[in-house]
């Protein structure tokens, strides 16, 4: 044995432990990785039987036996539209991204469920009677506009569209085609008499003045905001329910003038989507939704939707995309719209500054209202995003989509990478209307170059491949 060997003193870290501390470390290693395999088994039981609750809240479609599948008219093509699945942004993300196609509805856009259902619920409270000359009013950026008229044809009204000067030429143009009276004034703030939507108000309440010497009337209803006037020298209010003979003869016969106001107090608008929508994204998903993401011109879409799904399970996110220069982003982030620049009476040059169409406001709407305590988060999306957003699905999925839906998508990324989503959860969105309604600002190239508005694609891969956030509750 050589002497000096057993001088040599083991490095700290070669220390092997006594045969009773490596069972205890042994044990406590067992312990821990069972603990941690009953657990997530808890976890993952919990959660099972919380889907299986919420799909047992969800009623399965009968088997139908169908001779066959034709529709009554125009209207017959109202909702029921496809969820579909977006192959490039769920595949990149690893979620699922699905889009409710509202552009397929025949009046090309969301706002058909909204127009047919203002006009039933008219007609149900005898407001309105098809075929009597009678007049519906609107004040609108456009697509509500076209539904209206495209309804009217289909049940029998006359309608007439105020809108701002500055929509894109498209939207006027099928207007005019579909028969509407069309009125273009120069935009103004809500607090100014001649802004679009008061115009529409004020010709609803004089509608007929000028044939009947007696004047118009103007009938109470159920909102405030609502306008009916008739043309009936002798004024019989309707009951809401119970019609008079003179009531219903009045009705039948006189042309009226309805003001639609599908922003303000007209609650048809959330109704439609709160029993239209909603239902329909629900069942269309079996009752898998983690999210919801929707823009908001009136806010009947975010507010209607996503209280349904809110009521259906809790746990479902609500949130709203917002373009820039609207103010309901700092609404829903920090209780007010406060920047004075965006501030309600103080713009005058344009709605919103944004080339995105439809979304984005600078005052708090009825409808919008109706769903601010369910909307838990919202997200700035800029316009070089929204444009890129619509180019790379054309050139990825071959969808091609107007500003608010590409608005709508990009929230989405935004609200995925946000909470940290990477296995299969699902986010629903609106995809309001086509590209086609957006020839001459959206989708035109140069227009946006004039504009200062970048065309860049990469701006999406960039969203795409973002770091995920680490905090995954929404604020
Ligand atoms: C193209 C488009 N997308 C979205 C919306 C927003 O829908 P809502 O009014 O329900 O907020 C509108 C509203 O007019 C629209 O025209």
């Amino acid at each position: 044995m050589v002497p000096w060997v057993s001088h040599i003193s083991r490095p700290s870290w070669l220390h092997i432990p006594r045969p009773s501390t490596a069972r205890h470390i042994l044990w406590g290693i067992l312990l821990g990785f069972s603990l941690s395999v009953t657990s997530t088994s808890i976890a993952l039981y919990l959660k099972q039987r919380k889907q299986k609750r919420i799909e047992e809240r969800f009623e399965p479609r009968p088997i139908e036996l169908r001779s066959d599948e034709v529709v009554d008219g125009v209207t017959g093509l109202i909702g029921n539209t496809p969820l579909v699945r977006i192959k490039s942004l769920s595949d990149a993300l690893g979620v699922e991204i699905l889009g409710k196609a509202e552009y397929l509805n025949p009046g090309g856009s969301v706002k058909d469920r909204v127009a047919l259902r203002m006009i039933e619920d008219a007609e149900r409270q005898g407001l309105l009677y098809p075929n009597t000359g009678s007049r519906i009013f609107e004040g609108t950026v456009g697509s509500t506009g076209i539904s209206i008229a495209t309804i009217a044809r289909a049940r029998g009204y006359e309608a007439t569209i105020i809108m701002p000067d500055d929509v894109a030429e498209e939207k006027v143009k099928a207007l005019l085609a579909l028969g509407a009276q069309v009125e273009r004034v120069r935009p103004a703030s809500i607090v100014d008499k001649k802004q679009f939507v008061n115009l529409a108000r004020e010709r609803a309440e004089h509608f007929g003045q000028d044939e009947v010497a007696s004047g118009s009337a103007i009938l109470p209803t159920s909102s405030s905001s609502v306008v009916v006037s008739t043309t009936a020298a002798e004024v019989v209010a309707p009951d809401h329910g119970i019609l008079t003979v003179e009531d219903e003869q009045e009705l039948r016969t006189k042309p009226r003038g309805f003001f639609a106001d599908q922003s303000s107090q007209n609650k048809s608008n959330f109704d439609a989507h709160y029993e239209g929508t909603g239902p329909e994204i629900w069942r269309q998903t079996s009752g898998r939704v983690d999210a919801f993401v929707s823009g908001a011109g009136t806010g009947g879409t975010v507010a209607g939707t996503g209280k349904f799904l809110k009521n259906m399970n809790g746990d479902v996110i609500v949130a709203l995309s917002d373009p820039e220069g609207s103010g309901l982003y700092n609404k829903i982030k920090f209780g007010v719209m406060f920047d004075q620049r965006e501030a309600e009476g103080t713009k005058r040059r344009h709605q919103v500054d944004t080339v995105v169409e439809g979304i984005g406001i600078n005052r708090l709407t009825h409808n919008m209202e109706l769903g601010l305590d369910i909307i838990s988060d919202a997200f700035r999306v800029l316009d070089e995003e929204a444009v890129a957003m619509s180019r790379y699905l054309v050139h990825h999925d071959g969808l091609f989509l107007g500003s608010s839906s590409a608005c709508n998508l990009v929230a989405c990324i935004k609200l995925v990478k946000k909470m940290g989503w990477h296995s299969g959860e699902r986010v629903v969105t609106i995809l309001c209307d086509s590209g086609n309604r957006h020839y001459s600002k959206f989708w035109n190239d140069d227009y946006l170059r004039d504009a200062n508005i970048e065309i860049n694609m990469g701006i999406i891969d960039d969203l795409l491949e973002a770091p995920l956030a680490n905090n995954h509750s929404p604020a």
